[in-house]
């Protein structure tokens, strides 16, 4: 069955789900008769296109990385995101996916909620590794996309491509999520493993920036914002919290937490980025913040890369599922599972999913 995909955004993400889509090309097709077409792409600064036909997504991400535009390689310039939205809604293909991996806006989610509600609206499915749509508009979205019978997919929102709202959907029926802890953002885990080593802050983030593992602008990462969009997608999709990132009660970490985290070693202990939300009376209560925790705890082990998150369910205790190093190319396969995701929803019927669990 013939998809036809638009990638709105074509930077790191976006690149690598193109060349993986290649890369897995014959397997997509024999195991799952998933045949992916990119007929558009759409960015902010290297312009637009869309040709009905196909283009070649990987000969468009050698000419972005060239430098050029996404015109160079012959394919027809688009109007813009919205028209490149608009134009695959029109497509004959009998699936059309929008793969959304535009930048993060903490402030409200946008424009990337704009261009899932379209996408969705026009009877197209949407896959995002953007954590605003989920962090802000989860609900709504979710209740367009049952309504319309298309999937809102994002797998790729927290840990990349290690299955957590998979993990759920698939294989945890009828459990219910009662809360959650983890350690869900790398920059931070990597200084905070640094400073117990005796490294300066400034040091250690700028060590990061080298690395290429902190943004250039990092207080997304250190103010604890990364982590509180996160926490925001899992408590909405996982608990049905209706929160946004800013409802989370967050602190990040500075050149202070260093004394807190070689005091904390001196005593047996560990001083990790915690995320959380528990279930209460008064409703989800979220916070992001560092925690003093014994040596014993699963989350004081994360060293550098490493994220786990741990699930409180309440048929199957603590459920644990840890990432021990993150990648693009984990990203980008979590794109890739959802598109499979969608494909085997098709096969099994209208709202495969159900309304309840439309994660
Ligand atoms: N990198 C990771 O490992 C990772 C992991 C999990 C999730 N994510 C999420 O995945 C998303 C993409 O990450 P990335 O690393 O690929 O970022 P990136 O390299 O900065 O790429 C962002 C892309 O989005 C485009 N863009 C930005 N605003 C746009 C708009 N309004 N309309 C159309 N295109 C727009 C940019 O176009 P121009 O280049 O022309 O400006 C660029 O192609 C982000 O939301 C990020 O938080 C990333």
């Amino acid at each position: 069955m013939r998809a036809d995909l638009a990638l709105v955004g074509f930077g790191n993400v976006g690149r690598r789900f193109a060349r993986l889509l290649e890369e897995r090309r014959d397997w997509l097709s024999l195991d799952y008769d998933l045949d992916c077409r990119v007929v558009g792409i759409a960015t902010r600064h290297h312009g637009s296109v869309f040709r009905d036909s196909g283009i070649d997504a990987v000969a468009s991400a050698v000419s972005v990385e060239g430098g050029h535009p996404l015109t160079e390689g012959g394919a027809p310039l688009a109007d813009g995101t919205l028209d490149v939205i608009h134009r695959l809604s029109s497509t004959d293909a009998p699936l059309k996916v929008l793969i959304e991996t535009t930048t993060l806006d903490i402030e409200a989610g946008q424009p990337a909620i704009d261009y899932v509600r379209d996408a969705l609206q026009a009877g197209c499915h949407a896959v995002t590794a953007n954590k605003g749509p989920a962090a802000f508009a989860y609900e709504e979205l979710s209740a367009l996309a049952y309504d319309r019978d298309v999937s809102f997919l994002f797998e790729g929102v927290v840990m990349d491509g290690v299955p957590i709202f998979n993990l759920v959907r698939e294989s945890l029926p009828a459990v219910e999520i009662t809360g959650f802890r983890g350690v869900l953002n790398s920059t931070t885990n990597h200084i905070l493993s640094a400073l117990e080593d005796g490294e300066g802050f400034d040091a250690a983030l700028q060590r990061m920036q080298e690395m290429g593992i902190a943004e250039a602008d990092p207080s997304l990462d250190v103010d604890g914002w990364d982590a509180a969009a996160k926490t925001s997608a899992l408590a909405n999709v996982l608990m049905r919290a209706r929160m946004t990132p800013q409802a989370v009660d967050r602190e990040g970490i500075g050149p202070a937490t260093a004394r807190l985290a070689m005091a904390a070693k001196a005593r047996g202990a560990r001083v990790r980025l915690v995320a959380s939300a528990q279930r209460t009376a008064q409703g989800v209560v979220t916070s992001v913040r560092p925690v003093e925790l014994p040596e014993t705890d699963l989350l004081a082990g994360l060293r550098g890369m490493a994220n786990a998150l741990v699930l409180q369910t309440d048929l199957l205790g603590e459920i644990a599922v840890s990432q021990l190093g993150g990648s693009l190319t984990q990203t980008a396969y979590a794109l890739v599972s959802d598109l499979v995701t969608i494909r085997r929803r098709q096969r099994s019927g209208p709202h495969g999913a159900g309304p309840g669990r439309s994660l």
